[in-house]
């Protein structure tokens, strides 16, 4: 029997990485849930079922029970959320509340992705911003199903993902990606003030590594999947080697955030990756 496996917002840039990576494993059976507000079609990989919808609607849209629900499918930039706290509680607590209920009711373990928001700031990011709120509010309801319904859960924490099919143009896009389009038509890179916020830009393929590994074999709270490297966006678009402009300060920007990866390399997970070799390499590559 073929392990079933439902991963929501698998048209994003996370999750169709993710999609790929466990639809490789010929004992899976993998499909997507997906309302494309920021995944796309052309995300699509092989040997994924692909079903259009609102995680809010799982209980009607999805017909057989999985053994794992990796939940990715939510709204998720931090300084946009702001303008967008209708899609934000629609997409992330209307569905978290119908995934776990879903979870519940058919058995399934639930992989949730949480976000690094939370431990910024020495534990102020969590308030920062609608995005950040509803990320760490959510774990908390995750940890109460387990407690209050023996739902079996593993909450990850990914920290500034980039890598094969971010998005790179539009409101939506992150930093990494709008950097090498920037690169690419020889623009200026604008960077939010004070441009001393440091992250940790880990690579797509490592937060997949990392996933998979505590979607297999891990349980409970604080799964960080993040490089232990820290650059401030100054640094980083150093390295790109750009003219730099500085844009106004931006709600909702945390400083620092605390990586807390012992848990996930317990499991075996080392981050393989560096954003300095990535940038090398895309330079290498032209911007292409
Ligand atoms: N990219 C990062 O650096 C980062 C960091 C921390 C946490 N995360 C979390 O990882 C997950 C994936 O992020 P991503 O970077 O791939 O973003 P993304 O925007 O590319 O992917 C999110 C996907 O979910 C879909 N979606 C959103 N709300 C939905 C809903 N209610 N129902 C169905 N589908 C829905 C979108 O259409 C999209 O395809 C998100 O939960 C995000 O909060 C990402």
């Amino acid at each position: 029997m073929k392990k079933r496996i439902l991963v929501t917002g698998g048209a994003g840039f996370i999750g169709s990485n993710l999609c790929e990576r466990l639809a490789q494993d010929a004992n899976n059976e993998v499909f997507s849930l997906d309302n494309y507000f920021t995944g796309s079609k052309e995300n699509h990989v092989a040997n994924v079922t692909y079903i259009e919808g609102l995680t809010s609607d799982i209980a009607t849209l999805i017909a057989f029970e999985p053994h794992t629900i990796y939940h990715l499918g939510e709204y998720s930039r931090v300084e946009q959320s702001f303008d967008d706290i209708e899609k934000v509680w629609k997409f992330n607590k209307d569905g978290i509340f119908a995934v776990l209920e879903f979870a519940r009711k058919t058995g399934a373990k639930i992989v949730y992705a949480g976000s690094s928001t939370k431990f910024g700031d020495g534990g102020l990011g969590r308030s920062q911003s609608p995005y950040a709120w509803t990320k760490a509010s959510n774990t908390e309801l995750v940890e109460n199903y387990g407690t209050w319904f023996n739902v079996p859960y593993a909450i990850v924490y990914f920290y500034n993902v980039y890598g094969k099919r971010e998005i790179q143009t539009g409101k939506y896009a992150t930093l990494i990606a709008l950097f090498k389009e920037k690169m690419k038509q020889d623009e200026t890179l604008t960077i939010v003030s004070p441009g001393t916020q440091k992250r940790n830009f880990t690579h797509v393929d490592d937060i997949i590594n990392g996933l998979v590994l505590v979607g297999e074999n891990g349980y409970g709270d604080e799964f960080g999947i993040g490089s232990p490297e820290a650059f401030s966006i100054k640094e980083i678009a150093e390295m790109f080697g750009a003219q730099i402009e500085m844009l106004p300060e931006r709600k909702g920007n945390r400083m620092t955030a605390d990586v807390v990866t012992s848990k996930t390399e317990a499991l075996g997970w080392k981050p393989t990756r560096t954003i300095k070799e990535y940038i090398d390499e895309m330079r290498a590559n032209k911007w292409a």
